[in-house]
């Protein structure tokens, strides 16, 4: 099959070294839950899970019992913890897959348990308490009926109990954030007092994990970081200022394509879709065979740039589906099949995931996320 044209390297070494980042901030005996859902943030789902078990991961969580499917088809035995929507017909997919799952419904357990039982198998699941965020939480009382259940259920293990947080990443005040974590926390002691054995908690995303050891309880989920973001500018700054920003994280995505075409363009020339941009001096520009289908955002259209033998090279005109323009009149003897870093680093200069999502009016998740699966991920 004939290569892609555009293609990211996921560094196995800056995914590892985040890991251990991370493995050094919850110490020893919390469990290290990588989130490697969205194609692991656009990294690769079976190259970073891999990654992450080899750096020490104690369990991987996906989305979905799809993503499961496929960490197992890849031959990844890990520990997997399904954190979105398993709707009940899927129990049986589930339960071969030995999946854990973050159930907040009646169905699903019973669905779960006639399913478990029938295979010899008791299935892990979480319950998550409604702190703020308003998703996938449970009231007390529904908890409560939903723990009790689980509890009447021979198929069923309660492995935990779990919330997320609404307003954390958004802010430097992290009033609501803290009382998400209180009511997390007395919620957890008012299930006790009504007789639940101790059991495993876990609210740390990115996030919090990074900013409040008392997040860390027994389990982390950590996404954006593990790759070597973070998670916004607000969060670093109150990493800064409360001393927690010792944290070397190393961003492990660098998405490329090559110079497909180099043309001399004359003053006055429009150029790609709705003649967005028009030269006023005689240039040089180079087509790039990247575009939308591949997750390289219309919206930056006119203000990206992209790193060509080290330097910037600004976007010219609209993105099209398939194919950029970029001016290189400033960069000498750029040639047809020279390397284009389109996020990364090249020689001097970078241009991150935070930098792209500036321009695109949105945040680093979801610039990564988006890059097609169809782009192919190279593990260097
Ligand atoms: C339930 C849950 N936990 C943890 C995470 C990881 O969050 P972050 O990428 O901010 O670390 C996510 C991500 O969306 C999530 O949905």
């Amino acid at each position: 099959m004939a290569q892609r044209l555009t293609w990211c390297e996921v560094s196995k070494a800056a995914l590892m070294g985040n890991l251990a980042e991370f493995r050094r901030l919850v110490g020893p005996d919390c469990r290290l839950s990588p989130v490697v859902k969205a194609n692991a943030y656009g990294h690769g789902l079976e190259l970073a899970a891999r990654a992450f078990m080899e750096g020490g991961a104690d369990a991987l969580c996906v989305n979905d019992a799809w993503e499961a499917g496929r960490l197992r088809g890849a031959g990844i035995a890990a520990p997997v913890i399904i954190l979105g929507n398993v709707p009940p017909e899927q129990a049986e997919e589930v339960v071969e897959l030995g999946a854990e799952v973050v159930a907040y419904d009646r169905d699903l357990l019973v669905a779960l348990d006639r399913a478990g039982k029938a295979a010899g198998k008791t299935v892990k699941v979480m319950v998550k308490l409604e702190t703020g965020t308003n998703r996938q939480g449970l009231r007390m009382e529904e908890a409560w009926k939903l723990v009790s259940l689980a509890a009447e259920l021979d198929g069923i293990q309660l492995a935990g109990l779990s919330t997320h947080f609404a307003d954390i990443e958004d802010t430097t005040d992290h009033t609501f954030a803290r009382e998400q974590l209180d009511r997390f926390n007395a919620g957890v002691d008012i299930l006790k007092t009504r007789g639940l054995k101790s059991v495993m908690r876990s609210v740390g995303n990115s996030a919090a994990t990074i900013l409040w050891p008392e997040a860390h309880l027994d389990m982390v989920r950590v996404g954006i970081g593990a790759y070597g973001m973070w998670p916004s500018t607000e969060t670093f700054v109150t990493a800064a200022l409360t001393h927690r920003n010792q944290l070397a994280l190393q961003p492990a995505l660098t998405w490329k394509t090559r110079v497909a075409q180099v043309k001399e363009v004359p003053a006055g020339e429009y150029v790609s879709y709705g003649r967005t941009f028009r030269t006023t001096h005689p240039a040089r520009l180079v087509v790039l065979p990247v575009g939308y289908y591949d997750g390289y955002d219309r919206g930056v259209s006119n203000m990206a740039w992209v790193l060509i033998r080290g330097r910037r090279a600004q976007v010219r005109g609209r993105v099209c589906m398939n194919m950029i323009m970029a001016d290189v009149t400033d960069i000498p003897d750029v040639t047809v099949g020279d390397e284009v870093v389109l996020m990364g680093t090249d020689g001097d200069e970078s241009i991150g995931a935070e930098q792209f999502a500036t321009w695109a009016g949105t945040i680093n998740y979801e610039v990564t996320t988006r890059i097609a699966e169809s782009v192919q991920r190279i593990e260097v």
